[in-house]
């Protein structure tokens, strides 16, 4: 495979952060732009180019002029449902203005493919049909939701009108190693943290809401499939959309008992009301992807696990 010249948007996150490893590990040259609103300079690979600006910036142009990028993989956004509730305006200036920023100047340079992460979790809003496949209905129940939607019409058309390659990744609830509490998977990065301070964890609700975890090297996998993947035609957005996810659901008990096992402590739980708006049961059909390759290969214990170790490791490296 030749060498590509990719732009990993986000790079300094959690998922994003992965993903470059992940081009860099194949060989190719990676440039990583990400404001370190969330993201930390801690996880950018060393052997990244890392530049640090907002998606928005007008300079974002400059530099695919310099660089002429063959692909962007686009994971910065404003990620935090709550916000994009409080703020529209905020989150879609950030997760469309940045990504037409970034698009029309793809455009301009002849990049050869945008690899767009969307989200499972939300587009589909409260869906009737789980696990949920890609042509389930689009009627996402926040801005944020409607965002990621709207990002792939947008991409949408500049592959119709204008012939730029996309794919749309559909995340699940994405966890593991660098994942902060404030993710869509966020649960999983706030019980290690509890467990290790031997604190009771919080369940809202009955705790019987399901969610559909999936390990942050599946999604790396998934994104390598994309980069390259050869695409069949179609005109509605789900011709260039694939779920990520297991197609198992879990509810936060499951998660909390299995937690524990990781953790070999047991603690009485802390029951709260459950929160207004939240999603009963999300779990995606990922039978696309699937059918052309990709499968998750970390069983949920597996990436508990190996998740739990590495905040656990972080913390006893802090304190050192
Ligand atoms: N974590 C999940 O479970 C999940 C699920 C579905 C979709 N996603 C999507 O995956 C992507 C990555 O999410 P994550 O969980 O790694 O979150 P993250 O917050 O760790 O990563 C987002 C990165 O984007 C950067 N960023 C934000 N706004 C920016 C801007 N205006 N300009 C430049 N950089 C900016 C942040 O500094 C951060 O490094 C996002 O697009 C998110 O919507 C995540």
């Amino acid at each position: 495979m030749p060498i590509r010249k990719v732009l990993v948007t986000g790079g300094a996150g959690f998922i994003g952060s992965h993903v470059a490893d992940a081009y860099l590990e194949r060989g190719d040259e990676v440039w990583i732009v990400d404001d370190l609103s969330s993201g930390r300079m801690e996880n950018v690979p060393a052997r990244a180019e890392f530049v640090e600006m907002d998606i928005r910036d007008p300079e974002v142009r400059t530099l695919f002029e310099d660089v002429r990028f063959d692909l962007v993989n686009h994971h910065a956004a404003q990620i935090d449902v709550r916000f994009s509730v409080a703020d529209p305006a905020g989150d879609a200036s950030i997760n469309l203005m940045g990504l037409l920023n970034l698009t029309e100047a793809a455009l301009d340079v002849g990049t050869q493919r945008m690899v767009f992460v969307s989200s499972g979790g939300v587009v589909y809003g409260e869906p009737e049909q789980i696990p949920t496949p890609e042509s389930a209905p689009k009627l996402p129940l926040s801005p944020y939701g409607v965002t990621k939607l709207g990002g792939e019409y947008y991409l949408n058309y500049y592959r119709r009108i204008h012939g730029l390659e996309y794919v749309a990744l559909r995340y699940s609830n994405v966890f593991g190693p660098r994942q902060d509490p404030h993710g869509e998977a966020g649960v999983v990065a706030i019980f290690c943290s509890r467990l290790l301070d031997e604190r009771p964890l919080t369940v809202f609700g009955d705790g019987e809401q399901t969610r559909d975890y999936v390990y942050v090297g599946d999604v790396v996998a998934a994104n390598m499939l994309a980069s390259d993947t050869e695409l069949t035609d179609g005109p509605g957005l789900d011709a260039r959309a694939f779920n990520v996810g297991t197609g198992t659901g879990t509810s936060v008990l499951q998660l909390a008992d299995v937690l524990e096992g990781i953790a070999g402590v047991s603690l009485p739980r802390n029951h709260e009301p459950a929160r207004p708006g939240e999603l009963r049961h999300s779990t995606l059909d990922s039978g696309l992807i699937r059918s052309k390759g990709w499968a998750p290969a970390f069983t949920l214990e597996r990436g508990l696990q190996e998740t739990y170790e590495y905040i656990a490791n972080q913390r006893s490296r802090a304190q050192a």
